[in-house]
């Protein structure tokens, strides 16, 4: 009796525990314990319930599928549920898999569909007469979340599809962030104080549970389908290859790592071939699915509770180690930042030595209590920088203390020893020095990296020299080096030949188009994908430079934060100066030309009459003065297009009366792009 109360005890709390784990990372995205760490808990309670099944309930975390959706998106009910996956964590595991589901299917020669298990978020798409009608997150399985304007705005989901599709279908797949958006976003969120997304997985499903569907449609998601759900009045191939590769004709995007295998032996090497080859992957994989093809053994085989049999998540083991933390060192980022970061007891994880790893911001630091002295679990994926996971508790050594910014470098910038400051609302410390040395090194190496002008030779070593050597005081001073061939050469060790080289790349880099010349420029909050989003916005590198901060706040996907940090670059004076030195020597960008030659509406007079629905007037005029068309009150002869809203006003009728061609708010809309 006193056994079975502690079984029930055990599983009591096994189960409090998940079910804690599972919101903190199903809900609220920021999960404290790392995927293997919650499988083996679920690995405990499910054998538990196994051996005692009386005390199996339908309540328990075994029993369902994910989170509980969250109202503010509304709900929508899955006509077919959405099923999850077993899993394996071993060959024998995988092996005993193959074996039932053979016995069952009373045969064990039929073939498989290997595919990775993206890290990343389910959902399942709705398309009604070819249209995408509704996108929904996986929620527990029967009821999710309707994500549909955010899923808009992933460029691999089609809007439409053929006509001759299914007059009602549903297609499942993965939404996720590559490795190289993850790192980029989990950076810009240190430097702005914010939490950091744990993983990619993370990060997709914050980026895509937006209520603002421009925070998405900034995140460079993407998505692969991974199955038909449903499909009415249609008859459904007979593998799961054949419809694969039907959905695929559709126009959706489908891993074209995928593999359809003859036997178990394959699929053992498709397992191991991408155990080694998964760090190259762009996106993070957390192991293979294995799925019988012939949907009637699928059929034949049904699911256990809400795991199919035909299926299972072979996965791969974590890319994790513990080391010592030796100590925590402070560099200087671009815009000043004071960055911590972990010098760590070198360790080989994954086959890579790793000897230091990002911390990002302190309060992240505190949050995770993470001390000089402890032993930490590091994580490492792909070119991701490693990551510090958190600390080893029970091998922490005595008098370890909490980690203080201020204390560590004395309140001052450890390179210019200016004192150090942290902008009210924000976590990150900065040194206020524009001319601290390391800040300047850094926006020379920014400005010729190679996201931005890509120079070559320039890179961190050559940006100090020059520096040091007064031959240049800013990155505008690249394009005078070749006055200072002279003193360039004399620099030690400096052959002729490679301060012409370098003087050659710094020449050839005038041409950079201008998406790229704004991303080197190293305004603050802007990177390259809103540097990208700028340079199409504005097309001109002056139209860029005098638009007010009213301006840049309408555009999609700009905030106030990044508008702010524009506009207060353009006007700051020392900015204005390195600018006039880079017109000088041609180094600004031509504006970018449509295929016409032009600004897609230079020249084109247009006049708005009436309410718009989707944006304000002031949005419209906006957007059409920055594709070169101008805006008018008043309709005359010369007006291209009357924008007719809802209860147009006289304006129209003048417009008929000038036969002057009117245009809806749709036909605006596809004008502006
Ligand atoms: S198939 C019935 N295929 O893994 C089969 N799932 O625990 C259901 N996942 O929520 C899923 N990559 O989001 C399938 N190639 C893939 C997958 C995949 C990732 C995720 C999926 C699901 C979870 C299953």
């Amino acid at each position: 009796m006193s056994d079975s109360n502690e079984v029930k005890n055990k599983i009591d709390k096994l189960r409090a525990e998940i079910n804690r784990h599972n919101y903190l990372y199903h809900v609220i995205d920021s999960p404290e314990i790392s995927d293997a760490e919650y499988d083996e808990l679920m690995r405990q309670l499910k054998k538990l319930e196994e051996e005692y099944p009386r005390f199996l309930t339908t309540d328990s975390p075994t029993q369902r599928v994910g989170a509980t959706p969250v109202e503010a998106f509304g709900i929508v009910e899955h006509p077919q549920p959405l099923l999850s996956l077993g899993n394996a964590f071993s060959e024998e595991e995988l092996t005993a898999w193959y074996n039932r589901a053979s016995k069952m299917a009373g045969s064990s020669e039929f073939s498989f569909v290997c595919e990775h298990k993206i890290d990343g978020l389910a959902v399942a798409l709705t398309y009604v007469n070819g249209e995408f009608s509704i996108g929904a997150t996986r929620g527990d399985g029967f009821r999710g979340e309707n994500i549909t304007q955010n899923l808009r705005t992933i460029r691999s989901i089609p809007l439409s599809v053929s006509k001759e599709a299914p007059s009602r279908f549903e297609v499942r797949g993965e939404v996720f962030l590559p490795k190289a958006g993850f790192s980029r976003l989990n950076k810009e969120r240190a430097e702005e104080g914010l939490s950091l997304f744990a993983n990619p997985r993370n990060a997709a499903a914050g980026s895509v549970r937006q209520l603002d569907p421009r925070i998405t449609a900034s995140r460079p998601l993407d998505i692969y389908i991974y199955m038909l759900g449903y499909a009415e009045g249609w008859s459904i191939p007979q593998s799961h290859w054949e419809s694969l590769e039907y959905i695929k004709s559709l126009g959706f995007k489908i891993n074209p790592n995928n593999r359809r295998l003859d036997s178990i032996e394959q699929v053992r090497e498709y397992y191991n071939t991408w155990l080694e080859g998964r760090e190259n992957l762009p996106y993070e994989a957390d192991g293979i699915v294995v799925k019988i093809d012939r949907i009637d053994l699928q059929e034949r085989l049904g699911n256990i509770g809400h795991e199919p049999r035909w299926a299972i998540a072979y996965k791969f083991p974590a890319v994790q180690g513990t080391t010592v933390l030796k100590e925590i060192k402070i560099s200087v980022g671009r815009t000043g930042t004071m960055n911590p970061y972990a010098v760590l007891e070198p360790v080989s994880v994954g086959g890579v030595t790793i000897k230091q790893a990002a911390l990002h911001n302190e309060d992240d630091i505190r949050r995770k209590d993470i001390r000089e002295g402890d032993t930490v679990i590091i994580q490492r994926a792909g070119d991701v920088i490693p990551q510090v996971i958190g600390p080893v508790i029970s091998k922490r050594p005595k008098n370890t203390k909490e980690f203080n910014l201020l204390q560590k470098t004395k309140s001052k910038c450890p390179k210019c020893q200016f004192d150090i400051f942290k902008p009210e609302g924000e976590v990150m410390y900065y040194c206020p020095n524009a001319a601290c040395p390391a800040q300047r090194q850094q926006r020379i190496e920014h400005f010729a990296s190679r996201g931005a002008m890509d120079i070559r030779g320039i890179g961190e070593k050559m940006s100090a020299i020059l520096l040091n050597e007064g031959l240049i005081n800013d990155f505008a001073d690249l394009y005078y080096l070749r006055d200072k061939r002279d003193e360039f050469i004399n620099i030690e060790r400096m052959a002729d030949k490679s301060v012409d080289n370098i003087l050659e790349a710094i020449e050839k880099s005038k041409g950079r188009p201008l998406a790229r010349f704004i991303n080197a420029l190293g305004i603050r909050h802007v990177g390259g994908e809103t540097a990208e989003l700028l340079a199409k916005h504005f097309q001109s590198f002056e139209r860029l430079a005098g638009a007010g901060k009213e301006e840049l706040i309408h555009i999609a996907a700009i905030g106030p934060r990044i508008a702010d940090s524009v506009s207060a670059f353009f006007e700051n004076q020392e900015n204005g100066k390195i600018i006039k030195k880079l017109k000088a020597a041609g180094v600004i960008p031509e504006p970018i030309e449509t295929r016409a030659g032009r600004l897609l509406l230079a020249g084109k007079e247009f006049v708005i009459t009436g309410r718009l629905n989707s944006l304000s007037r002031q949005e419209a005029e906006l957007k059409i003065r920055a594709l070169g068309g101008s805006a008018k009150s008043d309709v005359t002869r010369k007006t291209d297009y009357l924008v007719a809203g809802a209860e147009p006003g006289s304006k129209l009728t003048r417009a008929r009366e000038l036969g002057i061609e009117q245009i809806s708010e749709d036909d605006l809309i596809r004008l502006l792009g």
